[in-house]
């Protein structure tokens, strides 16, 4: 954060543009976080927070408590299931009541812990990797969509650093392709073999021996464990379980939801048909364009997540250790300091 600016990716061009855009106020960070140009539940988590600090700056003086209550409004409401953008905001809110520089600190307090928290991900996923492993993935949950190194991904960048051969299944993940522009993008400039599967390929790739090790990432995770992330992880998991593939979700502490007893109370966002009906990409003569790829005249339902029952979950790879998904577990790593 720079003056009142926030500067950020602009994930929507990826992965044919590499974009830096300026948000200037808590709207346009609103906007970009509705209009998913920031995406990924820590990246709009760290962009919620500092939304929050952008209000606190614009807030007048008289009037300062019912502009940041009216603000804070505006940025929970721009996107329901991820728990960070809540979290986020909750923080910097209760500093911005203390000061102005007080949110400013808390923002970028926010961020800097999410990118420990991954790097910690990272070292405890790492275990899980031996030498020659086939990983599937989902969505993005890399340094894109979490500070600095991601969730899932962070294991499989340190697993790579470590000279160990790895390769990765990534699911191209329908409507608006995360897997096959974000993930993807993101290994190539990382030099880590990979290969982008149909969203309906997984199963069938399990069933072949063709995958060791799955793991996710999370945007919202219960008490209880169920977890909610991208649509199409529950048919992952599913489908893992049967074949004897252990599934691990990757999510910082500051993922899970106390306050919800179990995935069915998780809200579940649904986005505009366009998003199914429509794709856009690049054409051969370097243009931008957005065609038709269903049946006219058809309308598309677009649910953006899933929850992932907990007994379909192997593990839960947090910054304090790797934990069973059940709620014992679950209580006790948010109270300790670390696992192991
Ligand atoms: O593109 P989004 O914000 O709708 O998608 C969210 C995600 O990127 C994920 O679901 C991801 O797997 C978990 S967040 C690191």
């Amino acid at each position: 954060m720079e003056e009142n600016s926030v500067y950020f990716i602009e994930q929507n061009l990826l992965p044919f543009h590499f974009n830096i855009q300026e948000a200037k106020s808590f709207t346009q960070s609103c906007d970009a976080i509705r209009t998913m140009k920031v995406r990924g539940a820590g990246a709009i988590g760290a962009l919620a927070g500092f939304a929050m600090a952008q209000a606190a700056q614009e807030a007048p003086e008289a009037g300062y408590l019912p502009f940041l209550r009216q603000a804070r409004i505006e940025i929970e409401s721009t996107r329901p299931t991820a728990r960070n953008l809540f979290y986020a905001v909750d923080k910097v809110f209760a500093a911005a009541l203390i000061s102005r520089e007080e949110a400013v600190r808390a923002s970028q307090q926010v961020a800097d812990h999410d990118a420990a928290d991954s790097q910690k991900i990272g070292e405890f996923g790492n275990e899980l990797i031996r030498d020659g492993m086939n990983i599937e993935t989902h969505c993005n949950a890399g340094w894109l969509a979490f500070v600095d190194y991601g969730t899932a991904l962070s294991p499989v960048y340190l697993a790579h650093q470590q000279g160990k051969k790895i390769f990765v299944y990534v699911d191209e993940t329908r409507p608006r392709s995360q897997g096959a522009r974000l993930t993807a993008w993101e290994l190539n400039q990382a030099g880590i073999s990979h290969t982008i599967i149909p969203d309906n390929a997984g199963a069938w790739l399990m069933s072949q021996g063709k995958i060791d090790l799955v793991i996710v990432g999370a945007d919202r995770i219960a008490a209880n464990g169920d977890t909610a992330n991208k649509i199409g992880t529950l048919e992952k998991a599913i489908a893992a379980k049967e074949y004897g593939i252990p599934f691990y979700v990757a999510a910082p502490t500051s993922t899970f939801d106390h306050e919800c007893p179990d995935g069915n109370l998780i809200p579940i966002e649904e986005r505009s048909e366009d998003e199914v009906l429509y794709q856009d990409g690049l054409t051969s003569d370097g243009r931008h364009e957005k065609i038709r790829v269903c049946s006219p005249g058809s309308s598309a339902f677009n649910p953006a997540f899933d929850v992932t029952p907990a007994k379909f979950i192997t593990g839960i790879i947090t910054e304090k250790g790797i934990l069973p998904a059940d709620r014992k577990s679950i209580r006790e790593i948010i109270y300790s300091e670390k696992l192991k």
